[in-house]
């Protein structure tokens, strides 16, 4: 996602994490402010970039090798590589956030890749191979010419929302959790934490993997890349991708909430 889906899964977040969480979090990156998850939500976009932190670039997804739109799978031993993929790192980012023998300054960068793969995880081109994660399909959008991970990332997000600023992020959030509190997401959000086990954050991180990788064959590539390759995409596309885009961005807050609980409750065992 780009800094609107980023932003708008942390302010999700901390609409539904413990006050134990959020002093833990505040603490941990010496924010006491409003904004303390989204404030850090696309650091892990900046550090990708710089010398110090290119390994981590691949840890932003896993490149399914399935087949969309006849079949959508992920695999984790055969699409996770050695050199680590967003699984390997959710598992092992979670396990570096509460431990005292790792540094203040460690602890840090691994809250903050936790909060960033969960969103990116929700993502379902960061969750296929397809023409290098949708990067390698051209596309138009409103008439800028782009590719279909960009418009997934940002420019569709970006059509509903109107903008990318804080302020955005906060708004299209408050929508959000109204419709997972008491609106369109409140029955399918009881079925969200299915799978979660803070024992097994593998098999956590790959039903969420799994769940995106779906969206690859029924809204993605629906009719296969040629459908969509060199088309105009702000229409019908875009009607039936952004109710999955809104749905993902939801489901990715209340996730990572719930693993930042989980995470923050480990530490003391128990409440
Ligand atoms: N680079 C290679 N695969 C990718 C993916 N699925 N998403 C983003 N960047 C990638
Ligand atoms: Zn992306
Ligand atoms: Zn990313």
């Amino acid at each position: 996602w780009g800094t609107l889906g980023h932003d708008t899964v942390a302010f999700i977040a901390q609409s539904f994490v413990s006050k134990k969480t959020a002093s833990f979090a505040k603490a941990l990156l010496n924010d006491s402010s409003d904004a303390y998850l989204a404030n850090v939500a696309t650091w892990a976009d900046s550090y990708r970039y710089t010398a110090e932190g290119a390994f981590s670039s691949p840890l932003h997804y896993i490149d399914a090798l399935d087949d969309p739109p006849a079949e959508c799978n992920v695999d984790y031993e055969r699409d996770c590589p050695e050199e680590g993929c967003i699984v390997s790192a959710i598992a092992n980012y979670t396990a570096r956030i509460t431990p005292a023998n790792v540094s203040l300054v460690e602890r840090q960068k691994a809250l903050k890749w936790v909060i960033h793969f969960l969103g990116d995880i929700h993502q379902p081109l960061h969750v296929e191979n397809l023409e290098i994660g949708g990067n390698g399909i051209n596309v138009t959008f409103n008439g800028t010419a782009t590719n279909l991970h960009h418009i997934w990332d940002s420019n569709m997000p970006e059509k509903l929302i109107g903008g990318y600023s804080l302020s955005d992020a906060r708004a299209w959030a408050g929508e959000l959790v109204g419709a997972i509190t008491a609106g369109k997401y409140a029955n399918a959000s009881s079925t969200w934490l299915n799978g979660i086990d803070i024992k097994d954050p593998v098999a956590s991180a790959m039903v969420w993997a799994q769940d995106a990788n779906s969206y690859v064959c029924t809204a993605v590539v629906p009719k296969g890349q040629e459908a969509v390759e060199g088309k105009e995409l702000q229409g019908e596309y875009y009607d039936e991708a952004i109710v999955v885009i809104q749905q993902q961005i939801a489901k990715a807050g209340v996730r990572l909430a719930a693993w930042l609980d989980l995470i923050v409750e480990g530490k003391t065992g128990g409440h």
